[in-house]
């Protein structure tokens, strides 16, 4: 599977995933986000296209960012980190934009508390990925990578 076209896939990531590595290595694993970063690399050269990793712990940030998307990016992969189950700022800069976003998580949240149940987000994207760990980004690059190369409708 290819996908050409000079737009990279921006790959966000939200707050405390650049303690990766380090946090609850029982729940999230032990590679850390430039390992994962080096994963999302290699696959989208494998599918000739370009990723821009970004984290941020800062919620406005990650909004600039989809905006920047919107503009910029092919489609994007998102780990909101806790501002998922909170943010209606998150979900409105993704409706707010014309590029398909994935939602993704490297644990199974609905597995966990019941507060990681609910995402806000998840409505504005086109689908989510969870439950994988680190796989989960490569799984949402190549669900991006699917949907560009065949668009619905
Ligand atoms: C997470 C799951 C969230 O509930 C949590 O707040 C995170 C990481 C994940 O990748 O599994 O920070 O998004």
């Amino acid at each position: 599977m290819t996908v050409s076209g000079s737009k990279p896939l921006f790959v966000l990531n939200g707050p405390n995933l650049n303690l990766l590595g380090q946090r609850e290595r029982g729940v999230y694993g032990s590679a850390t986000l430039k390992d994962v970063e080096a994963e999302c690399h290699a696959l989208a050269e494998a599918l000739a296209m370009t990723v821009d990793f970004r984290q941020s712990n800062s919620e406005g940030e990650l909004v600039d960012w989809l905006h920047e998307a919107g503009q910029k990016a092919a489609g994007v992969a998102i780990n909101a980190g806790a501002y998922t189950h909170t943010s209606i700022a998150l979900h409105d800069a993704i409706k707010g934009i014309d590029v398909p976003v994935v939602e993704l998580h490297l644990s199974n949240i609905h597995a966990r508390e019941s507060f990681r149940h609910h995402s806000m987000i998840s409505a504005a994207c086109i689908g989510q990925i969870c439950g994988f760990g680190t796989a989960s980004y490569t799984l949402a690059l190549r669900a991006l990578a699917d949907r560009l190369s065949k668009p619905l409708g």
